[in-house]
């Protein structure tokens, strides 16, 4: 229990269970308000506001306070009173009392501030407020994001600490480790000309201490991945990473569904268990996404034969290649929207990779507005079940371009068009992932979630003959159309995993050299193991209700990796570089 310092006896919020008593809060200056000689001040603390009162008889306080600028930071002791009732606030819990300020110690004074701390008056520019993110995260909206991050990691190590869990820490500076993303290099001194990796995670690691017979393992682990930067990804983030022997999937989704409940619970919700499960080639081929958001119908739906019938060329040609011919209905979107609304959608389409779109809107009577002569679409609204003043859109496509485009556009539009409901949660479990899918780019089998991934024990005659027809035992937890966490049973004989390897292209000789430790650990005796990773940063910025991850994230990075606060990434020294035996070939910076 931290007691009384020379700067408070109380916080601010505390204070007010000692109303009559001499008290001593610290804090910055939120408002000073001057009323004809008496001086009021809303001091702020982590803990809340409370009101401070400088009277005349207050002294050289009183003098001071009326020079006080926001953000100063003070020191200050009197009396702990009762407001009038006129001037109490219902709305702060201190609101009902005030501090009769006797003195007052000016700890620190705060030049202007570059931008407001208070959450209304926002508007400053992401650079900004990050250039300075420690005024941002005065913020009262950016504190609670910091608590409830503070309060699901608590939670989350307690259900997994109850269950017999043991938190081991992982290396930072190791070797790559295949999550798909490229590594972030730390140059050796000591051994110049070698690098090491920041890891992408700990997933070697983790299957080597289940190796070790540590049986139950987990880390709320920073990873490091340099991709492209998206609202949901950073290239330094959390997971709350899992390891466990002698386990089967099931016991994993009810440890997670564990976790889950006592994370959710922290903002008053209970999530019903067990979460349902969905194959990924369900979810696929009716959301056009292996992470659907199952709060809002506009499930795809498909029209590939009655469109093949319908005389229009386009439509006839794509199903004769092979192709598709399927959309969706976006319930009462299409009354309000004008034909150039409606052909912008054609463009937007376009962009998210369709080559083109059909759009269609019925009217009353079975009128049918329409990108296409209407005979085109004869039986179409009725196929789809659409209504008077629905919203149709039609892709003819190659069957995954057609998925995904709709996948993205089905999201996209039920945000715009307010059909996805608030406040409600819907968690999915998507299962029955294919071990491999086929790279057109490169003509190789690709693992789809890493190749230590176990195939299904009865898939694995496949491998040789039909690699892409094998079912992997992977799991993805996704919870309102985000993926907040992914884990599979791992391979723990060495004969399978080179199998594995030389299915995706890493020969004997490069498995040797890069994962020759985990396969060598895998002939001395590896149980039978498994785990799943979850995304804190996801998690926490979705219980927030936030859009971005960089919100639920201290000092976190912009779009271009950049911390304006820091000025990282930044040159250095000519003799840094020499030690490292690194030469530049451009000037830093350029
Ligand atoms: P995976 O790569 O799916 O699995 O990562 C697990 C979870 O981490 C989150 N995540 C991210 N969050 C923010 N920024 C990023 N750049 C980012 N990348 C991933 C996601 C994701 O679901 N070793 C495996 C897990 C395992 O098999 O046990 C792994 O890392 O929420």
């Amino acid at each position: 229990m931290i007691g009384s310092s020379r700067y408070r006896t109380h916080t601010c919020t505390g204070a007010a269970d000692a109303r009559g008593e001499r008290v001593r809060v610290a804090g910055w200056v939120h408002r000073r308000r001057d009323h004809g000689g008496v001086v009021f001040i809303d001091l702020r603390d982590r803990s809340g506001i409370l009101q401070l009162v400088f009277g005349p008889d207050a002294g050289d306080a009183h003098d001071q306070a009326q020079r006080l600028s926001p953000e100063d930071v003070l020191s200050v002791e009197g009396e702990l009173v009762a407001r009038d009732a006129a001037t109490v606030n219902p709305r702060i819990p201190t609101g009902e009392v005030e501090l009769r300020v006797r003195s007052m110690d000016i700890l620190a004074p705060a030049e202007p501030l570059p931008f407001s701390v208070e959450d209304e008056q926002t508007e400053a520019g992401e650079e900004l407020r990050l250039a300075h993110r420690y005024l941002d995260l005065r913020r009262p909206r950016r504190l609670h994001a910091m608590e409830l991050r503070g309060r699901v990691v608590r939670a989350t190590r307690r259900v997994l600490e109850d269950a017999g869990f043991l938190e081991v820490e992982t290396p930072m500076l190791t070797r790559s480790t295949p999550e798909g993303a490229r590594d972030f290099l730390v140059p050796s001194r000591l051994q110049r000309g070698s690098f090491y990796a920041l890891p992408q995670s700990p997933q070697l690691f983790k299957q080597l201490l289940m190796v070790g017979g540590i049986e139950r393992y987990y880390q709320v682990v920073r990873c490091f991945r340099d991709e492209d930067l998206r609202a949901d990804r950073q290239p330094e983030f959390t997971q709350v990473d899992i390891e466990a022997s002698f386990i089967e999937p099931e016991q994993i989704h009810a440890l997670i569904e564990d976790v889950f409940t006592a994370v959710w619970a922290e903002i008053g919700v209970d999530l019903p268990t067990p979460f349902p499960r969905m194959a990924y080639h369900e979810a696929v081929s009716r959301f056009g996404s292996d992470r659907p958001d199952l709060r809002f119908g506009c499930e795809i739906q498909d029209w590939t034969e009655a469109a093949a019938a319908s005389g229009l060329g386009v439509f006839a040609t794509v199903v004769e290649r092979g192709g598709v011919v399927r959309g969706i209905v976006v319930p009462g979107a299409g009354g309000g929207l004008s034909r150039k609304d409606l052909d912008a959608l054609v463009t937007e389409a376009q962009e998210v990779g369709a080559k083109g779109l059909v759009w269609a809107v019925p009217g009353a009577e079975g009128a049918l507005r329409s990108s296409v002569k209407a005979e085109f679409l004869a039986g179409l609204p009725e196929a789809f079940g659409a209504a008077e003043g629905d919203l149709i859109a039609v892709v003819a496509d190659a069957p995954a371009t057609a998925l995904s485009v709709l996948g993205t556009l089905r999201v996209r539009w039920a945000d715009r068009f307010g059909l996805i409901p608030q406040g409600v949660w819907a968690p999915v479990w998507i299962v029955d992932f294919p071990l491999v899918e086929w790279n057109a780019d490169e003509r190789r089998w690709d693992s789809l979630h890493h190749p230590f991934t176990a195939p299904r024990p009865e898939d694995e005659a496949k491998l040789a003959e039909q690699p892409g027809e094998a079912l992997a035992l992977a799991y993805d937890v996704v919870m309102n159309g985000l993926e907040l966490g992914g884990g599979s049973i791992r391979i723990n004989r060495m004969e399978l995993q080179r199998r594995v390897f030389a299915l995706i292209g890493i020969d004997a000789e490069e498995a040797q050299a890069r994962f020759g430790f985990l396969l060598r650990a895998l002939e001395l005796g590896a149980p039978p193991h498994g785990g799943v990773a979850l995304g804190l940063d996801r998690m926490v910025m979705q219980l927030a209700g936030e859009r971005s991850i960089r919100d639920v994230i201290a000092f976190p990075k912009t779009a271009t990796g950049a911390d304006p606060l820091t000025g990282a990434p930044a040159g250095v020294d000519d003799t840094q570089l020499r030690d490292l035996g690194i030469r530049l070939s451009r000037p830093q910076g350029s």
